[in-house]
């Protein structure tokens, strides 16, 4: 935890005296930690008490200072943000975007990983609309550090104390961890479906959305790796940090991967390349007919067979999207493509392409075989990276 550089945001619950001793804990091991209170935080316990143990100003308002804009700086000037204990109003105003306070706001505009460690009564942690906003924030990418079970403030038992200090420290060093992880490495990821056009109007394209390789790119920048992400025609937007070039058709996609794919030590195609395109496009719309038409298709070039054999990846990771058979036909493309691994992506209807959540399964050329199970996309992109950051260290 030394040079750690922590944000603590204390919401108002009465779990609030124990992110004193947290902080204690974490200036002992030798992080340095800003703490931001909510109005209701300031009921339970005292800015001069983490005033004294950090030995830096606490922050509770926007306009104590705005001048210095607190709630960017104190964002970007730390590694990792854990709201402890985090109630229910701070989970649902998250969830919802609202930025009222300076604790929100910051949040809102967090970059680095964010820890929530809720702690509430059993029956607020388990209504219908807390399990709601919990689930869809950790689908967001917000790491939750469950309650425990235990007493209650009410003098009661169940789900809803907040989790011991072990528990908090052991997240906010994996958080730590995974951010650094990438550190000095470059990634390549390949995103978001071809369209081959026919004529200036028209095209074969497919179903991807691309969100599964912008996940992957984001998840890389988050572990700290430089990145560079092809991606084609999408609405959805590239993530923040990740230096973008955008392709339409499998040959753009390709003189971009030849140009891109030097001293590169970690190469993802996620892009749902066209296998075909129209052999002839017309410079006009062609106008239609009574006649049916007949168009020629020829094979685009295989970007990532291309970028296997230009030599500059030192790892190299296909997809597979498969209706059936699925695991057989994925290992038979990672031989074809001399891949170090490849993932598995279920396509059949109701599943992969263009939904939030998704079920991946990574194939290893040394045999093994590791599921990562059905989760949202950008849960799943992080379930990628541990399993193949071992795979990395092996080969660079
Ligand atoms: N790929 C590519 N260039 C192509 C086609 C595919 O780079 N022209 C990449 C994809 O990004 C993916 C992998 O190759 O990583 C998929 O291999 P492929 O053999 O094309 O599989 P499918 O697209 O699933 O096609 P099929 O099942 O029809 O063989």
């Amino acid at each position: 935890m030394n040079g750690a550089r922590v944000l603590l945001v204390v919401s108002g619950g009465i779990a609030a005296y124990k992110a004193a001793a947290l902080t204690s804990t974490l200036v002992q091991k030798g992080a340095s930690v800003d703490v931001i209170l909510t109005a209701d935080a300031e009921r339970f316990i005292a800015p001069l008490t983490f005033a004294a143990l950090t030995a830096r100003p606490v922050y509770s308002s926007l306009w104590d200072a705005p001048e210095r804009i607190p709630h960017i700086r104190l964002v970007r000037e730390a590694e990792v943000a854990i709201v402890a204990p985090a109630t229910a109003n701070i989970i649902a105003k998250l969830r919802a975007g609202i930025a009222d306070d300076l604790a929100t706001t910051a949040l809102l505009a967090a970059r680095i990983p964010v820890l929530i460690a809720p702690a509430m009564n059993a029956a607020m942690y388990e209504n219908e609309v807390t399990v709601e906003n919990i689930a869809t924030l950790k689908a967001r990418g917000y790491e939750m550090i469950e309650p425990d079970s235990g007493f209650l403030a009410e003098r009661e038992h169940g789900v809803g104390r907040l989790a011991s200090e072990e528990r908090l420290l052991e997240a906010i060093e994996g958080a730590r961890a995974r951010r650094r992880s990438l550190l000095g490495k470059r990634v390549l990821i390949t995103a978001g479906p071809s369209q081959e056009p026919f004529d200036p109007v028209r095209f074969i394209g497919n179903a991807s959305t691309g969100a599964t390789g912008i996940a992957l790119a984001d998840e890389a920048a988050r572990r700290g790796a430089e990145v560079t992400l092809l991606l084609g025609p999408t609405l959805l937007a590239p993530p923040y940090g990740v230096r973008t070039e955008r392709f339409a058709t499998a040959q753009e996609l390709l003189d971009l991967a030849l140009r891109e794919s030097r001293e590169i030590d970690l190469t993802i195609a996620a892009a749902a390349v066209a296998d075909w395109r129209p052999s002839e496009r017309s410079a006009e719309k062609r106008k239609k007919s009574d006649e049916t038409l007949h168009v020629d298709l020829e094979r685009t070039p295989d970007v990532l067979a291309a970028i296997a054999a230009a030599g500059g990846s030192k790892c190299i990771v296909g997809f597979a999207a498969e209706t059936n058979d699925h695991e057989a036909h994925a290992r038979e493309k990672m031989e074809r493509k001399s891949l170090d691994a490849i993932v598995v992506n279920d396509v059949r209807a109701g599943a992969g392409f263009g939904l939030q959540e998704n079920g991946l399964v990574l194939l290893v050329r040394s045999g093994a075989r590791i599921d990562l199970g059905r989760a949202s996309k950008r849960t799943l992109a992080g379930r990628l990276f541990d399993a193949l950051e071992p795979l990395l260290k092996e080969r660079t």
